[in-house]
């Protein structure tokens, strides 16, 4: 990958959409935003082992090569990169790129190696394919921060790429990990858009209180069966700080466990809109 990547970028900008699989419409929008980038469009497929951790999904995440392969070719993607585990982690593997504030919030505190993980593997990947630009959804927007962060602090050349969440007629995010939901959990799984949806119509009609909305949401939230709150916070999009008030444009992130699937959303709020 990284010979090949050597002789098309002199003449080729090269854009990149790094993914773990089970390839579904989120995935293939952020392929079409690295399609407007750039000429050649690598995607990579990597359960990446790093960024799980001890009793997490890593073993049941869901592997379909076959079909991703295929969904890739119908995209027009050019180069589908499938590293092996021994590969990107060689015996004795020990560096790690580590960010000292932004993992402290959200997603970080309950899954205490998910960002390093992440920023390794991407800072791996970046090495290996050599792109120009790289999309990213915002359905992760903490991971996409981070990665942010990362290509700032440590001076990569490479342009990140912001991708919207996409989503289910109904609302629910897409994600691999829907695979998991029983119908039953498959309904209560709304209760992460519906508890976003609920809090942006709170602030369109003038409230301005983030404990307010919260608390609204965990009400939303409780409706529904088989949900276990890990995280509801209404925060500064750039620092990810919490927000007392919502006085200009903010984000939302929640983490709900449905029977044993966590599941995220995030939401803008705006008060302007
Ligand atoms: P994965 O969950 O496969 O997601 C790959 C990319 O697709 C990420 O940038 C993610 O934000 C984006 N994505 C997922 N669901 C989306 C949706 N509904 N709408 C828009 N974009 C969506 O995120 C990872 O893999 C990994 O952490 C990775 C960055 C590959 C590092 O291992």
């Amino acid at each position: 990958m990284q010979a090949l990547a050597d002789r098309l970028r002199p003449e080729r900008r090269i854009a990149f959409v790094p993914t773990m699989g089970f390839l579904h419409e989120g995935h293939l929008s952020l392929i079409r935003l690295a399609r407007d980038a750039g000429d050649v469009v690598v995607v990579s497929i990597f359960v990446n082992p790093t960024q799980f951790g001890p009793g997490e999904d890593f073993h049941e995440y869901p592997r379909a090569l076959d079909r991703d392969l295929a969904l890739a070719q119908k995209e027009g993607v050019d180069i589908v990169f499938t590293p092996s585990e021994a590969e990107l982690y060689p015996e004795g593997f020990e560096t790690y790129v580590h960010l000292e504030r932004l993992p402290r919030h959200l997603c970080g505190l309950s899954r205490p190696v998910f960002f390093r993980g992440v920023a390794t593997v991407v800072t791996k990947l970046f090495h290996i394919v050599k792109p120009h630009a790289a999309v990213f959804g915002e359905k992760d927007y903490q991971q996409l921060m981070v990665v942010k962060k990362m290509v700032r602090d440590l001076d990569m050349d490479v342009t990140i790429i912001a991708g919207p969440t996409v989503r289910e007629p109904d609302g629910l995010a897409m994600s691999s990990r829907n695979s998991y939901l029983s119908n039953e959990q498959r309904r209560s799984a709304l209760s992460l858009c519906q508890a976003l949806i609920e809090a942006q119509q709170m602030v369109s009609s003038g409230e301005r209180s983030a404990e307010r909305i919260v608390s609204a949401a965990k009400d939303v939230i409780a409706c529904f069966p088989e949900t276990d709150i890990d995280y509801i916070r209404i925060f500064d999009p750039e620092t990810l700080e919490d927000r007392q008030e919502i006085n200009g444009p903010v984000r939302m992130a929640l983490a709900v466990r449905v029977g044993t699937t966590r599941l995220i959303d995030n939401y803008l709020l705006d008060p302007a809109r």
